[in-house]
């Protein structure tokens, strides 16, 4: 379910010669040493939106952020080499806007034929962005006739191309992808199918425990592992030697574990090491882990109980990794997890994954968007949703 108006609910003719400001979340991992953008993920997901505005004819100016450079210049975080990838994507000039306001962009846009697309500079040079500035809230504003969201990742936000200068429009659209996203997610937490397996993962817990807790109500069954996984082994006695842990998080988890015990799997044996550059002294520990070892990855019996309850049909929820993916020593429990939610999604399952991380290790398991119902962009966002909390971005929509 969603209840926002989107692009697509109006008539195509009202958008001709329009211009469209489309607030993009294309904050993707660059890799400053080759110069080149490491992940594309969110860029693509925004083609249908603007493919669809172009056939409508209108005019598309496209904003973003990338990083958090706030409110500087820094040539790392400029988003000239994303405006040059979606040029390939759309195969047209993406007409690339370093100072939108030393440009007289507004008069300039006028001038510009339909189906043209402006991509501006990094908005979070401006530390009028993320101070929700009314001036420059108004600024943005008078570039355009339209205002769509398709920024679902960055719709927690309350800065002025998120939200301030939404308030300036009458018409206030949903991007395709920001619809896909809340049905999913709407879906998911009003009637899921069931079973309904969720997976936590990742280092921290403290981000993830309002999600956590609404998740607890209306899932089958909630497998917990990594940083999350250890904070409550410990909270429930268990020794965990060196592996990471959330100490300020131990009473909540204990709590949480007594309430709902019948609903957690946590790990039951570990991949461990001094770090995870020691690559060559991993253990496979069966109970406690020693002091000095810290768990990295779980371990082969975990991997069995883990995947042979994401079996499918049902639904599935993804985010975080089972260990320190990113090495291929510790990546193991991962990839399995990965796997088996393509595998249950062949079954019949409905599944969704979201995180930045998560998204990074569907694709070290090479597991193909395909394969996933839905691969979700957010993080951050994502999980304040599920946590119950109003996005401002989605609010201020029509
Ligand atoms: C994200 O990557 O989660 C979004 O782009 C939001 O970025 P932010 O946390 O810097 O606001």
């Amino acid at each position: 379910m969603n209840e926002k108006k989107v692009i697509s609910d109006i008539s195509k003719s009202f958008f001709e010669g329009k211009k469209v400001f489309v607030r993009v979340d294309f904050n993707v991992p660059i890799d400053n040493k080759t110069n080149s953008i490491r992940e594309d993920y969110r860029i693509r997901r925004a083609i249908s939106t603007i493919d669809y505005l172009l056939d409508c004819g209108a005019k598309i100016i496209l904003g973003s952020h990338l990083g958090r450079p706030k409110g500087r210049r820094v040539n790392e975080l400029s988003l000239e080499i994303v405006a040059n990838r979606l040029s390939q994507l759309l195969d047209r000039k993406v007409i690339f806007c370093r100072d939108f306001i030393e440009d007289k962009l507004a008069e300039k846009i006028d001038l510009f034929p339909n189906k043209s697309v402006v991509m501006l500079e990094n908005l979070r040079f401006y530390k009028e962005e993320t101070d929700n500035d009314a001036n420059f809230s108004r600024r943005l504003a008078e570039l355009a006739d339209i205002y769509v969201n398709e920024a679902f990742s960055t719709s927690h936000r309350t800065h002025s191309s998120t939200y301030g200068m939404a308030l300036d429009f009458d018409t206030k659209l949903a991007g395709f992808l920001v619809d896909k996203e809340l049905k999913f997610i709407s879906k998911m937490l009003k009637e899921p199918e069931h079973p309904f397996i969720v997976i936590i993962g990742g280092s921290k817990i403290h981000d993830k425990m309002t999600a956590l807790g609404n998740l607890l109500e209306i899932a089958d069954k909630i497998i917990i592992a990594s940083g999350a996984g250890y904070t409550f082994i410990k909270a429930n006695g268990g020794k965990i030697g060196d592996s990471i842990c959330e100490n300020e998080m131990l009473e909540w988890a204990k709590k949480t574990y007594k309430k709902y015990k019948e609903k957690i799997v946590l790990p039951i044996d570990h991949l461990v090491s001094e770090s995870s550059k020691h690559t060559d002294s991993c253990l496979i520990v069966n109970s406690d882990i020693p002091d000095g070892h810290k768990a990295l990855d779980i371990g082969p019996k975990t991997i069995e109980l883990f995947t042979s309850i994401i079996k499918g049909p049902g639904y599935i929820f993804w985010n975080g990794p089972m260990g320190v993916f990113e090495s291929d020593t510790f990546s193991s429990g991962t990839i399995h997890v990965a796997r088996a939610i393509a595998l249950a999604t062949l079954r019949g399952a409905t599944s969704v994954v979201g995180g930045g991380e998560t998204i990074a290790a569907i694709r070290k398991a090479e597991v193909l968007e395909s394969e996933i119902s839905h691969m979700s962009t957010g993080g951050g966002a994502l999980l304040e949703y599920i946590g119950g909390t109003k996005l401002p971005g989605i609010e201020i929509l029509d």
